[in-house]
């Protein structure tokens, strides 16, 4: 996206995307590199990291590694005035289903994961003067999905923290949104696939669960994240953006009907 005057919106900025080597932050390290800004990825795997995003290893469930990694793209890349908080994993499951310890390694990575680079890269925002942070949260924040009890509830928690970050940081000119992805055509989609009895039936289901019929795309969210991350959107904080097909707005009769 371009100004008047033909300036990328995010050109001369600084991002940091963690979990940018894979599916939704690959799309977004991509999309905002795209877009003017120079572009730090955390990831606990960096192997499929290149130029000219700067890779770097931590993963988000050990608070020193990630201050370390933090720390040294800060240096790196001479500030800070994005980050996109979207490391995530998935769970399945009735609330039966999952032991305490899925429960607090889902909910490490999920949840506090966010909080251990939002405390880190704080700093650093706060000396920005387009400070933004965006979380990647899910439709199950906000609609009630079969067989994800655990799943949705870290999502819930990324919703309310949403929330809370937007409104302790407003006042430091940091704005603190969320995107809301429906099902996102991913690896790890595929790898939810890979494990179903019969993948083309279960990719038919989920298509079906969208108004639009279709995956959303990678880039799709990318898009999202980055026009909350870029000053275009310099009046909004504390939102949730859905990108879900329409999966939670809307109220469709059968089709033909
Ligand atoms: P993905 O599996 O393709 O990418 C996730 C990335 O996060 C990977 O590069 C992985 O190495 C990294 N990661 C995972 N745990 C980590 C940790 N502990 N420390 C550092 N890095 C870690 O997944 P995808 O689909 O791109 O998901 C990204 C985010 O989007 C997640 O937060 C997920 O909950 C969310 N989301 C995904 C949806 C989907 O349908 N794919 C739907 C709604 C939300």
């Amino acid at each position: 996206m371009t100004d008047s005057a033909g300036r990328h919106d995010l050109a001369g900025l600084k991002a940091l995307v963690t979990g940018g080597a894979s599916g939704i932050g690959r799309a977004t390290a991509d999309l905002l590199t795209a877009r003017g800004a120079d572009v730090a990825v955390l990831d606990r795997d960096i192997t499929a990291v290149d130029k000219p995003l700067r890779g770097y290893a931590a993963d988000v469930t050990d608070d020193e590694t990630v201050r370390a990694a933090v720390a040294t793209a800060v240096a790196d890349l001479g500030g800070l005035d994005i980050l996109v908080n979207n490391a995530g994993i998935g769970a399945q499951g009735t609330v039966a289903d999952n032991d305490d310890a899925a429960w607090h390694r889902v909910l490490d990575v999920n949840v506090v994961g966010m909080v251990r680079t939002t405390r880190a890269a704080l700093p650093a925002l706060r000396r920005s003067r387009h400070a933004a942070i965006v979380n990647t949260c899910s439709v199950a924040a906000t609609a009630g999905l079969p067989q994800r009890a655990l799943y949705s509830a870290s999502k819930g928690a990324v919703y309310s923290l949403t929330l809370a970050m937007a409104a302790d940081h407003v006042r430091e000119g940091i704005r603190v949104n969320c995107v809301n992805p429906g099902t996102v055509d991913t690896p790890w989609v595929g790898r939810l696939l890979d494990k179903a009895d019969d993948p083309a039936t279960e990719r038919a289901a989920l298509e079906a669960r969208q108004p639009t019929g279709r995956l959303v795309r990678a880039d799709e969210v990318a898009g999202a994240i980055a026009y909350l991350a870029s000053p275009l959107s310099g009046a909004t904080t504390g939102t949730s953006l859905a990108v879900d097909g329409g999966m939670q707005g809307l109220r469709l009769r059968p089709a033909g009907q």
